[in-house]
């Protein structure tokens, strides 16, 4: 249901009834990666942040001096009530937008941001290693769009729960022209927060996991048992 609109609009629906509405956040609030985001800011940055939510991420961003700040998501409920929310800051805009098809100019934007977007749209999901066409194409349509509204040496900030093994594959191609690196923050449960720069370089093992990507993984049919391990006794002399 995290793929569809349809879903976020009656979620954001039933949330301005709360009492205590003031937004969910996905991932933790912007001061627990902030140190991560700071290494990418400098003043006058133009930002975008896709799939804003009801989130206070673009808040925290204008406040630390991104200014203009457009944020865009596809349900035009959580658009309504962030307008509503934040008027009177002109520096600061929301839009309805499909995040696949951004219309804005090649190179409008200094620093891309997105917290928990891509990981709605890779839901369905069943298998992490061996994601659907579908969902590879759904995502790079995202990425390809970032990459062209993004200014050269802009960054893109992707936050997420996804490790590196699942999630770097899709973010390392050389098509994009960007580099890609990864951060954990969180305490005991942990989260990721990957920066691509455009016009950085990509590695050769980021380029090998970016090709990993087209092709299926193989599980062999019969896995090693414990005693295959001829050096590996240890196991047995754990003592519970
Ligand atoms: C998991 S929520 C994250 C919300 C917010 N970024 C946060 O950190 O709390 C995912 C958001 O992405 C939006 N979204 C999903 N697919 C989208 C798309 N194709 N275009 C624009 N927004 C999208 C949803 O409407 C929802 O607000």
């Amino acid at each position: 249901m995290y793929k569809e609109s349809g879903y976020w609009d009656s979620r954001y629906e039933r949330e301005r009834e709360l009492p205590a509405a003031g937004g969910h956040e996905w991932f933790g609030l912007y001061p627990d990666f902030a140190p991560l985001v700071r290494r990418q800011l400098r003043p006058g940055l133009r930002g975008l942040v896709l799939g804003c939510g009801t989130s206070s991420l673009s808040s925290y961003l204008y406040k630390e001096g991104v200014s203009p700040i457009i944020s865009i998501d596809y349900s035009p409920i959580c658009i309504k009530e962030m307008t509503e929310r934040n008027a009177g800051i002109p520096e600061m805009s929301w839009m309805v937008m499909d995040a696949r098809k951004l219309q804005f100019p090649d190179g409008s934007f200094d620093l891309v941001i997105e917290k928990g977007t891509l990981d709605s749209m890779m839901v369905d999901e069943k298998d992490p290693w061996n994601i659907t066409p579908a969902t590879v194409s759904l995502v790079d349509e995202v990425l390809n769009e970032v990459s062209r509204v993004l200014a050269p040496s802009g960054c893109f900030i992707s936050i997420t729960f996804s490790p590196p093994h699942f999630r770097t594959r899709h973010y390392a191609q050389p098509k994009y022209g960007w580099s890609v690196s990864c951060d954990t923050y969180g305490r005991d449960f942990h989260y990721f927060l990957y920066t691509m720069l455009k016009g950085g370089k990509l590695t050769h093992r980021d380029i090998e996991r970016g090709q990993s990507l087209h092709k299926p993984r193989v599980i062999p049919d019969a896995m090693p048992t414990i005693s295959e391990y001829e050096d590996e006794d240890f196991l047995r002399e754990i003592q519970l």
